[in-house]
């Protein structure tokens, strides 16, 4: 791709991505498995914007002082796991201020009806004695978000999909009443399903402890790994397990080489291989995958000015493109008395 498709994008072959991360801190397995690793395999066959949403997670409870340590901890993460500045753009949401603009402007025709029967909103406001109008606007940002980049796809696990819904159906409202701009975009199915924690139970959370940080270490790796649920019904060492049950085993086959993967699968069935000697091979899987992040990780803590410079250069490249999106969405609003005078 030759250096003008690639700035001006939009004539390009490749499609626009746009996704977003909330800067929880440390990065865990389900982060990685569900979103950043297909973040780094989205790089080349998309144009990637990928930000930061720091905006999104003020609505949290986490403490305001940790913020900037999140965020700059997120984007060390996402660095290490492979996420290359030089072909993507990666940024902290609130360093492009238009996209809470355009989150206003979509504000006059985002209907109230259709933001409060959002399932994320349901749960989240029932927290509540008094409901702040930003858990009810959440999606209308995160509309914003996605369509000042006019983005064509963006990639959604089952609990954004209502989210990118209602974006399809901003940009839909807003392009009957000033002209047809904003695409329509198109969901990108994730790789994997949904991430059983190691308890096997609930979605893999850092807050529920039931996962494991990608920056771990090999004994940090084992420390989880070892309390991780298999099969219940595997009682002694030689009962035959049932891998199809067996949550170890689903996550086996998202990192474990895949020649290995029928013969545990054999083996467990058979009651030759127990369950600590499967979760070894898992946890070796794991430390593997992990080992050139932790790497990676360590030289961007010691040189944060190197993190600080990705950021502000990826800033200044999504502004270019914000710039003109909400110029345009501004002028078709009538916002442009200045040109009357
Ligand atoms: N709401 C998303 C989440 O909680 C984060 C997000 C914000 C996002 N803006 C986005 C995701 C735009 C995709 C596109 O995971
Ligand atoms: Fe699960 Fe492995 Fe134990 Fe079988 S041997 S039940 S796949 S952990």
């Amino acid at each position: 791709m030759n250096e003008t498709s690639e700035k001006t994008g939009k004539g390009a072959a490749r499609k626009r991505v746009l996704s977003g991360i909330q800067p929880t801190g440390e990065v865990h397995l389900g982060n990685y498995l569900g979103a950043l690793r297909q973040w780094v395999h989205m790089q080349d066959r998309y144009e990637c914007f990928y930000s930061i949403v720091d905006l999104h997670a003020i609505l949290g409870e986490d403490e305001p002082a940790s913020l900037p340590a999140r965020t700059l901890d997120m984007a060390i993460s996402v660095l290490a796991v492979g996420v290359d500045p030089e072909r993507c753009t990666l940024f902290v949401q609130s360093d492009v201020p238009e996209h809470v603009e355009l989150a206003w402007l979509f504000n006059t025709v985002a209907p109230v009806g259709d933001l409060e029967r959002m399932t994320q909103y349901k749960d989240k406001s029932k927290r509540y004695d008094s409901i702040p109008v930003g858990l009810l606007n959440y999606p209308v940002l995160q509309a914003a978000d996605i369509l000042i980049y006019r983005a064509d796809a963006v990639p959604v696990g089952d609990d954004q999909r209502q989210h990118l819904e209602l974006t399809r159906d901003i940009a839909r409202k807003w392009n009957a009443r000033y002209g047809e701009y904003f695409p329509e975009p198109d969901a990108i199915i994730p790789e994997v399903g949904r991430i059983k924690g190691l308890d096997g139970e609930t979605k893999m959370s850092k807050s529920l402890g039931n996962t494991v940080s990608i920056l771990a270490d090999e004994d940090g790796v084992w420390e989880s790994v070892r309390r991780a649920v298999t099969d219940p019904q595997r009682v002694r060492r030689d009962d035959p397990g049932r891998p199809e049950v067996c949550n170890v085993f689903s996550l086996h086959k998202l990192v474990t080489d895949a020649s290995l993967i029928s013969d545990i699968e054999e083996q467990c069935k058979a009651g030759t291989r127990g369950c600590v000697d499967c979760k070894r091979i898992f946890a070796d899987s794991l430390v593997r995958e992990f080992a050139p992040f932790r790497e990676r990780a360590e030289h961007l803590r010691a040189h944060p000015e190197e993190v600080r410079g990705v950021l502000e250069a990826g800033a200044d490249r999504a502004h270019e493109v914000a710039r003109e999106t909400l110029g345009e969405a501004r002028a078709r609003m009538g916002i442009k008395w200045r040109s009357t005078l």
